[in-house]
């Protein structure tokens, strides 16, 4: 069933034979296929392809090669047994890009210390790919992206370095990804894929390679535009969502009203959205509104609602060390007298990934105040977290006594405690600031917050 440009209802491509060249050429290994960047996105996209077709995996870190060699993923996502029976290889080397027809760009698109978007990885990669690019071949970018960064920054720097001409000698495309590192349920192959490319062509010899390995669908989107603009609005849409919590949640701690209350209350609608106040971290949705922001302002367009919402979510953690000074005062406490606990510093439950942690700036708020912070976090790697925020992580935590705590990240492990747990561990009257929601008991104590 072919999709029809420029359709007004998200139509599901069902494929139901792949004729086009490629895909027949990578199946019956005349073509291989190459992942360019092998991280959360990266890795499992590759693995998922070398079940059917060659893959060839590429990525800067010698260090992430040599584990994956070993059938280790360095994000600790995936375990052992999804590299058994696969047809790839895994390389650092240049060379590893040859030979290949069909190339998926992953690498990060992170910010810079301006909130601006920061392309050197993107550009870099697809200098590496301009490099081998050969007439016939594909390349699809999955990184996040602003809309119209496909087409104005990395199709020049292919047609540049390679002497081809896109549409003519070979085609590109765009495919955000949708991959929730730490979700078993939703995984590559069960979540619908947007496709687009840079012609008709294009979008339905890309729609057909996917097609091969997601069982949900392909939808094709009329322009790589378009589906770059699916990516952000989606990490935007939430993050304006969940800024609005956060302001309301300010609002109703002055008013003496207990959000979640309010939030179960107004759950019982039809139509209320389940969004909660907290922290927003990672390399998403605290990051991608900037970059839509950005392609918006460099248009003269005004993003005033999604960089207030920004700016809401990124103040959260000083909101926060301020609210516990507070409760402190309540029992004649200074906070530069105090020891504080913070559990947690992964920037979302279950998985091991700290990068924007904004736990990081809670840490440091608190320790401005002047308090003494212990933190701790069962899944994230102590060295990466002493490079990244120059923070100790504990592994002996109950060894102290505590004026406060903060339960700043709803890890399995930390849902096992409730409030008995809290009490035995803090100095005298528990101080329990539960960002998330998760200790039992927690408000049967004398000084339990909430967000
Ligand atoms: N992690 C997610 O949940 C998620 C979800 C959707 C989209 N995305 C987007 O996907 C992209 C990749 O994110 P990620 O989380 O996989 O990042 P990551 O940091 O986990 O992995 C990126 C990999 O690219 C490698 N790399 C950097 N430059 C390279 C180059 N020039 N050539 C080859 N390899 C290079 C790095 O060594 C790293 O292993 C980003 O744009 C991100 O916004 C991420």
């Amino acid at each position: 069933m072919k999709t029809l440009k420029n359709q007004k209802q998200p139509v599901l491509r069902i494929v139901h034979n792949h004729e086009n060249s490629i895909v027949l050429d990578l199946l019956s290994n005349k073509a291989n296929l190459g992942v360019v960047g092998l991280g959360y996105v990266g890795l499992p996209i590759a693995l998922e392809f070398a079940s059917l077709v060659n893959v060839k995996g590429f990525d800067i870190s010698k260090e992430k090669v040599e584990a994956m060699k070993k059938g280790v993923d360095p994000s600790g996502e995936l375990d052992r047994n999804e590299f058994e029976n696969k047809r790839i290889s895994f390389s650092a080397e240049l060379d590893q890009l040859e030979d290949v027809r069909f190339y998926v760009v992953a690498v990060p698109t992170p910010v810079s210390a301006d909130y601006k978007p920061d392309l050197s990885p993107l550009k870099s990669a697809t200098k590496m790919v301009a490099r081998y690019l050969k007439e016939g071949d594909y390349v699809v970018f999955e990184s996040t992206v602003y809309p119209g960064c496909t087409e104005e920054v990395c199709v020049p720097i292919l047609e540049e370095i390679s002497g081809l001409k896109v549409n003519e000698d070979f085609k590109v495309g765009y495919s955000p990804e949708r991959i929730n590192p730490g979700d078993k349920k939703n995984t590559i192959s069960t979540i619908t894929k947007v496709v687009s490319g840079s012609d008709q062509e294009a979008a339905e010899a890309i729609a057909d390679v996917y097609d091969l390995i997601i069982e949900a669908g392909v939808h094709v989107a009329p322009n790589m535009k378009t589906a770059e603009a699916c990516k952000v609005v989606e990490n935007t849409q939430r993050d304006v969502n969940i800024a609005l919590m956060n302001e309301l949640s300010n609002m109703f701690e002055k008013m003496g009203i207990n959000t979640n209350d309010v939030i179960a209350a107004t759950a019982t609608k039809w139509n209320a959205l389940p969004f909660f106040p907290g922290l927003v971290g990672g390399h998403c949705i605290g990051v991608d509104p900037y970059y839509l922001a950005h392609k918006a302002n460099a248009l003269g367009v005004g993003a005033d609602l999604i960089l207030t919402s920004r700016h809401i979510n990124e103040e959260l953690p000083s909101r926060i060390a301020g609210r516990i000074a507070e409760a402190l005062k309540k029992h004649d406490k200074k906070i530069y007298n105090c020891r504080i606990l913070v559990r947690g510093i992964t920037f979302k439950e279950n998985v091991s990934d700290i990068r924007n942690s904004k736990v990081g700036l809670l840490y440091s708020a608190l320790k401005d105040m002047g308090a003494e912070v212990v933190i701790e976090d069962p899944l994230a790697d102590p060295k990466e977290v002493e490079d990244e925020y120059g923070i100790r992580l504990s592994n002996a935590v109950n060894m102290l006594k505590y004026d406060a705590v903060v339960v700043a990240v709803a890890h399995t492990q930390f849902k096992f405690h409730d409030a008995e747990y809290y009490q035995r561990i803090s100095k005298d009257t528990p101080v329990i600031f539960d960002l998330r929601g998760i200790v039992e008991g927690g408000d049967q104590l004398e000084d339990y917050y909430t967000l």
